[in-house]
Parts: structure tokens; sequence; C-alpha cells
């Protein structure tokens, strides 16, 4: 007999026996609020995963999912095409800074990284490279759940337990410095210098064998690690040194989420060689995710005989009909709104709103840029995320969705937040912390 109790799902990312003591259950989403089982409204602090950046159930994107569902519900884009994939494409290309012209197609922000992995190295490999087969990551990165993102992410918690990953990485190690650093608004002045432990490990492993360096501009998941002043900047001097690709993963800073520019790359006047995105791309209604390359990367692969397949990859729904109507339709939500320009507006209020957090009990820093923000607890005697968890749990109750890892609680709400939503979330949390012990 099949399981009818609800015992059948097997939830990612949750500690599953504990979730069904104390269940929190969605049913349904408008605006800036979800909808629980038991009728509250909850505002929602973190953009449902970081990735619904213009509020839940927008009218154009709902009704493009409707139309393309019932008009092309699938349609191949292995040697066949569909207008929609290359409309969206081209839209998101518009999007991207500089020359990052060329559009992959996947399913998730796991894929984008893999996809682009596998894109640095087969670039090298093309142009008679084919020795640069190392990859550096970097320590607290997050670059989703592949063979490709563990072994280059920095988490151990997600590493772990997966046996010895892709062989030939390395990592840089994280940005962040509570010392130095802490309670800084938007980017930390300290370590641009950390840039630089790059040239170590070309001195260790020399460049020749080195493909790709990858990090999130602004480290998300890990707890909201805005990048130190320069540091980005010397990477890229580092890597164009060396002949090495930068990859940058904005699954969670692309479209909006940093305020005023769509991408990172812009805001901190940095190009990537390879962008990996996804998440905000179809403001979370359909899977899609995207590895953008700039033009000498996609030059590399247009030689040789053109009845061969160039790229060797790609998923079944890579372009899927109804994921790249939903991204259309929601670049034009994006545009006819302004919102990007509008979270970089309401940025400095946001800031302020955070940062008048500090001085409660156990909050030992906090750190934001754009619509993100980190608050640091001091964690309790060997039970690391225990105070945080106790945050977000109570938070969903009184009516706030926000996010934990670690001791760290992260908020990122939806870019049309109001001024006075962000003094709910805040007041709600600064009552909180100051109730848990
Ligand atoms: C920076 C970054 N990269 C990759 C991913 C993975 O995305 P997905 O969960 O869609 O596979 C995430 C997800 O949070 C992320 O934050």
């Amino acid at each position: 007999m099949p399981p009818t109790n609800h015992d059948a799902f097997w939830m990612p990312f949750t500690a599953n026996r504990q979730f069904r003591k104390t269940p929190r259950m969605l049913v349904a989403a408008d605006g800036m609020y979800y909808t629980t089982d038991d009728g509250r409204k909850v505002l929602d602090g973190c953009a449902g995963l970081w990735c619904v950046n213009a509020g839940h159930n927008r009218p154009r994107i709902t009704q493009a999912v409707q139309k393309t569902i019932a008009t092309l519900d699938f349609a191949p884009t292995f040697q066949m095409g569909h207008p929609l994939a290359f409309e969206a494409a081209d839209r998101i290309a518009a999007l991207a800074p500089g020359d990052l012209n060329h559009v992959f197609f996947c399913n998730s922000g796991s894929e984008a990284m893999d996809s682009a992995l596998k894109i640095a190295l087969a670039y090298h490999r093309v142009r008679g490279e084919g020795a640069r087969t190392r990859l550096i990551g970097r320590e607290r990165g997050y670059h989703g759940v592949g063979f490709g993102g563990i072994s280059v992410g920095g988490l151990s918690g997600n590493r772990k337990l997966y046996g010895s990953l892709l062989t030939g990485v390395d990592h840089l190690p994280h940005t962040l410095d509570i010392e130095r650093n802490a309670f800084t608004r938007g980017l930390p002045a300290h370590g641009a210098e950390l840039a630089d432990n790059l040239e170590r490990i070309v001195a260790l492993h020399d460049a020749s064998t080195i493909a790709a360096v990858v990090v999130e501009p602004m480290a998300g998941s890990t707890g909201v690690l805005p990048p130190p002043v320069g540091y980005l900047k010397r990477l890229r001097e580092i890597c164009d040194k060396y002949g090495i690709l930068l990859i940058f993963d904005e699954v969670i800073t692309g479209f909006g989420r940093l305020g005023g520019t769509p991408f990172a790359a812009e805001k901190f006047g940095v190009l990537p060689d390879i962008l990996a995105c996804a998440k905000g791309v179809t403001n979370g209604t359909i899977p899609m995710g995207a590895a953008i390359a700039r033009d000498h990367v996609h030059a590399a692969f247009m030689t040789g005989p053109e009845t061969g397949i160039e790229l060797p990859h790609g998923y079944t729904y890579s372009g899927h009909p109804v994921a790249c109507a939903a991204a259309i339709a929601t670049l034009d939500t994006y545009a006819e709104e302004n919102l990007f320009e509008r979270a970089g507006d309401i940025a400095p209020y946001f800031e302020e709103a955070v940062h008048a957090l500090r001085g409660l009990p156990h909050v030992i820093d906090i750190r934001n840029v754009g619509l993100v923000a980190g608050i640091e607890l001091a964690s309790r005697p060997g039970a690391v995320g225990a105070r945080a968890y106790e945050v977000f749990d109570r938070a969903f109750h009184k009516g706030i969705l926000v996010r934990y890892t670690g001791d760290v609680v992260a908020v990122s709400p939806p870019l049309i937040i109001e001024k006075s939503q962000i003094d709910q979330v805040f007041g709600t949390l600064a009552d909180i912390i100051h109730a848990v012990e």
C-alpha cells in the first residue's frame, strides 16, 4: 500500500521529522503575502526562496504561462526550435551586461552552475588548452547541489556525505571578517587582499592547469556576505593575468536583488566570462536557469564543421516553452514597474531598518546590500543554528517569513515591498530577538 499519511514527501534541506511535528504549510500567495493552511497571512520576507522578485501572482506572468501551456505545452530544443526560446534568450542577453550575449538554458541554479563549469572546461579544451581542468571555488560558497556545484561550493554540510566529489578543485578563503567589518553598511572596507590568495593557488597548481574561478558576487545562502570593496575587481585582474575564466553565480543576485542594476556584475563593475542565473528569471513561477557566456567564450565553440554539435550538453527542458513565456513576461513586469530601480531606491530605508537591530541581545553582526540583509546571532554553545531556527519559526507564527542559515537570519523580500512592510519585518524580528534565550 502506498503511504497516505503524507509521509511520502522527502523534503529537501529540511529537518523532516521536526517539520512533521510542527508543520508550516502555505496554500496560497498574492503580492507580498502567503496564506497558511489555517488562513493566516504571512508577509514574504524572503521572496519565497530568493526568487519571487516581483511579488506573487503577477497577472502578466500567470496569463503568459496559461496561454503558452494551452498553445505549445512542450517542444524539443535539440535540433529543433520554437520562437519563445529565441525571444527569451534575446531578452536575457539584452539585460545582461557587456557582451554576455549567449544564453544556455537549463532548469535551475544547480544546472546553471554545472552548465557554466562544463562550458568553462570545454572552452579551454576546444582552444587546445585541455590541461586547464582545475576549478577554483570559495569557502562558504553555495552553487546548488549538483556534483559540480557542491565541489566548487564551500559548505561542508552540503559536501561531506557525498564522497570525493570532482577532483582537481581548490578553494579561495571566504571573505567574512566580523572582527574587522562588523555592522558595515553595504560593502565591507576590509578584505580585498583576500583575492590575492588566487595568486597562491596559481603558484601551487600553475595557471596552465586552471580553467575557472567561480564565486557568488554576494554570497547569499551561507549567510549574506557582501564582497569587500575592490575584491571582485582584483579577482578579475588575476584571472585576466593568467587566462583563467571568471564565473559569477548570480542565481540570487540576478534580477535586481542588489538594487539599481539587473545583475551584480554591473553594480560592482566587474564583467565575468560566464554568468549563471535562475530564480528571479521567471519570478519563481516555472523552473528555469541559464548560463550566459560572453562572445569570446561562445566564439571558441563556433569553429569546425557546421554539421558538428558544438557543445554536447543540454536538458530535455532547456528552453521549455512555458518557462520561456514566464521569463519574457517576468522581464516585462520588472521593466514596466522599474523594479530594479525601485529596489535601489528603497534599499537605504531597508538598510536603516535592519541596522536598527544593532545592540539587541545576541546580535553580533548585521550585513546588507540592496534588498538583502543578514543578521548574525551568537550561537548557543554546542547548538549552531538553534537560535536562528527559533527566530525563523517564531517569525513565521507572527506572520513573517524569513530564512535562516547557521545562526544568520536572512531577509530578501520581493522588490515591491513597501516601507511599512519593511518596518513590520524588522519590528517583528526585533521583538523576537529580544524574547529568545
Ligand atoms: C548562488 C546560488 N547558486 C545556485 C543555487 C542553486 O539553485 P537551485 O536551487 O535552483 O538549483 C542557489 C540556490 O539558492 C544559489 O543561491
